[in-house]
């Protein structure tokens, strides 16, 4: 969908006005508002009921915005940067002095991605900031990946979406830290682990010492209902045991049904990643509203292609443990978040 240079010129308009604007990105819906503007940063965090203290991503246009927010750019980060900007690729960077303390979550780093998306880009040119923005979402849930999930999300929190169809890519963007000298992988993403590596050489995971990314809290990207991820067989004596308890689930799966389900209940997914990826969200959106108690969904391939969505999917299940939910079959999680890396 191409940009509209009247909504655009609005929707600046709003940003410049301190308004909070969502807008589409290759990844999913951001919530945006002016970065330079720490009060209008605020509202995003009422909007979603978002922690303060959570850091945002600042959105530019590209390489060159990035002296502006950032006081250095490592060798890695400037590489990464020519490599995949605009994309669905994150940096997280030294934070410039200007930066305010209520998108950088008091931290002395800040996250900085150029989108890819016309919509994004038009957005970005016509502003002529940066705009801060997280997904679209109420805190915890799902990210929007079509206009429709932001207003059903943040209702009039939100003075403008910008309706850019649905997202190509269909999960948040890959985040690295690049403090100089080191890359290290904070969220997978479309951005494979070994595309990073073409690039950099080399790259660290995450652990207790990386800084602290509240994606990674693993009841993130959460349903509603409860969610369990199985194999195939056990997925197969999931539906049956259910089928013959009378409870109505739903499940995600990517082959033919494993048992005899009403077909309403059964969502056949792609086998190709990136497809798989694009959809993951907004059937999850449609399962949560088919008035179904569980959800089972198959795991997926434990391969790097999958990596991103085994890790979203991980994560939603998670939640589900968390709601102390009968998840028998899941493969027992324990029943607390993993707390956020220091
Ligand atoms: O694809 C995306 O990244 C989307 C689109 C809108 O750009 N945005 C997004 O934002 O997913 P959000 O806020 O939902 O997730 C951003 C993640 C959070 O986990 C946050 O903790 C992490 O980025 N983050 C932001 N600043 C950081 C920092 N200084 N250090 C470490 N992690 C940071
Ligand atoms: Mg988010």
């Amino acid at each position: 969908m191409l940009p509209d240079p009247e909504r655009i010129e609005q929707a600046a308009a709003l940003l410049r006005a301190g308004e909070l604007v969502a807008f589409p990105t290759e990844t999913v819906y951001g919530l945006g508002a002016d970065a330079a503007n720490p009060a209008a940063v605020a509202k995003i965090f009422a909007a979603k009921g978002r922690p303060a203290g959570h850091p945002l991503i600042v959105h530019l246009s590209g390489l060159a915005a990035t002296q502006a927010w950032a006081r250095a750019l490592p060798a890695e980060a400037r590489r990464l940067a020519e490599a995949f900007w605009p994309g669905p690729l994150t940096l997280v960077l030294p934070k410039a002095e200007r930066v305010s303390p209520v998108i950088t979550g008091g931290q002395d780093t800040v996250a900085l991605r150029a989108p890819a998306h016309p919509i994004a880009r038009a957005l970005l040119a016509a502003f002529g900031g940066g705009i801060a923005a997280p997904s679209a979402n109420r805190y915890g849930r799902i990210s929007p990946t079509r206009a429709g999930d932001v207003r059903e999300e943040l209702g009039d929190a939100v003075a403008l979406v910008l309706d850019g169809g649905a997202c190509e890519v269909g999960l948040e963007s890959t985040i690295v830290a690049c403090p100089g000298g080191s890359v290290t992988l904070l969220r997978p993403g479309a951005v494979s682990r070994s595309q990073l590596v073409d690039v950099v050489g080399c790259v660290l995971d995450a652990d207790a010492a990386s800084p602290r990314a509240p994606g990674r809290v693993r009841s993130h990207y959460a349903p509603r209902t409860p969610l369990a991820l199985l194999d195939r067989a056990a997925l197969a004596a999931e539906v049956a045991r259910a089928r013959t308890a009378g409870s109505r689930i739903a499940v995600m799966a990517r082959g033919d049904p494993v048992a005899d389900l009403p077909a309403s209940a059964w969502r056949r997914m792609p086998d190709s990643p990136s497809d798989y990826a694009r959809v993951l969200y907004a059937e999850l959106r449609e399962l949560d509203r088919a008035g179904v108690t569980r959800i089972l969904v198959e795991s997926v391939p434990d391969s790097e292609a999958w990596a991103a969505i085994a890790d979203r999917l991980a994560r939603a299940a998670a939640a589900g443990d968390n709601r102390g939910v009968d998840a028998r079959g899941a493969h027992g999680r324990g029943a607390e978040d993993v707390p956020e890396a220091p």
